[in-house]
């Protein structure tokens, strides 16, 4: 079955960025001068996802001002001539179904997910975490969607972070099958390094079957206290087979500072609106460190 949909869990507190999350999503802070957001959601269009739900929450409305028309500003900026900045104004609005739901309490990831049971009924779907910027030159949500394809079953987006990080993440017990592809054998979330199965961790970007809301549903408090999609992903892989992928391309963890440092400047040495001056800049500052 085609993957049409894909869920955006963005309701987390996101207190690693505090103060600036106090009024504002970090999903709506900007790498440069585009939210987080709508790098995930072009990464969505880009696949061909054709209908997405946001998770939100309380004091989140930004997001969803975001994703609406912002009527006054388009007629002035259509009335003045401004192509370029109208382009940038309405962004990706018109090219995809933005759906919002609020998560009423947060939970952790697994219960944000299980808000998205009725959007999406029967049907295999893509899961994209709203504090992961993936680039690539391939989609990387589209990657697994075509690994999806082929194999008809849940597939993690995965990397190798070295044994030093393991304790960050959800890290897979696998074995390779072809390629970029290994199979399933188990998983466990934030291990300490001596009891990590590898250094194969899931980052950010999932195709799950619909059976995960079952597993949801029975998914008891884990670590921290929150109900984990990584418990419930575990549950699911006892009852299917599971596979995870290696994913090409770049991936950055906005919701921690050095993430989101490394994005700005990676991302600005990328642009050829703002490379020159700003390479010029950093080389001038490079013996001063
Ligand atoms: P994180 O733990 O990275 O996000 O959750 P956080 O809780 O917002 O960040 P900190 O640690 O307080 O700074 C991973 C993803 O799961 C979502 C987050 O929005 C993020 O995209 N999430 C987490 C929810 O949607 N609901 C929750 O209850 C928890």
């Amino acid at each position: 079955m085609k993957i049409r949909k894909a869920v955006i869990p963005a309701a987390g507190f996101g207190t690693r960025f505090l103060p600036a999350t106090k009024a504002v999503p970090k999903e709506m802070l900007p790498i440069i001068d585009k939210p987080t957001i709508q790098y995930i959601v072009e990464e969505a269009v880009a696949a061909g996802i054709e209908d997405l739900l946001i998770i939100t929450s309380r004091g989140k409305d930004a997001l969803v001002n975001h994703f609406d028309k912002a009527f006054e500003l388009e007629s002035v900026l259509e009335h003045d001539g401004k192509e370029e900045m109208l382009a940038a104004a309405r962004g990706v609005s018109d090219k995809i179904n933005v759906h919002f739901i609020r998560q009423q309490e947060q939970k952790g990831l697994g219960h944000a997910v299980l808000y998205a049971k009725s959007f999406i009924g029967n049907e295999p779907f893509a899961v994209m975490l709203g504090d992961d910027v993936v680039v690539s030159d391939k989609p990387c949500i589209g990657q697994l969607m075509e690994q999806y394809d082929n194999c008809g079953t849940t597939v993690l987006g995965v990397q190798k972070v070295g044994m030093e990080h393991v304790s960050k993440y959800g890290i897979v017990d696998c074995e390779k099958v072809d390629g970029r592809l290994y199979e399933l054998r188990g998983m466990v979330e934030k291990p300490k390094r001596e009891d990590a199965p590898s250094d194969i961790a899931v980052l950010g970007r999932y195709v799950i079957t619909p059976a995960i809301f079952n597993c949801l549903e029975k998914t008891p408090k884990g670590a921290g206290g929150e109900i984990q999609l990584t418990d419930a992903l575990v549950m699911l892989a006892q009852k299917e087979k599971m596979y995870a992928y290696n994913f090409e391309g770049k991936r950055y963890d906005i919701g921690s500072k050095q993430g989101f440092l490394q994005a700005t400047v990676d991302f600005a040495l990328a642009r050829p609106d703002l490379k020159d001056e700003f390479s010029d800049y950093i080389k001038s500052i490079v013996n001063t460190i």
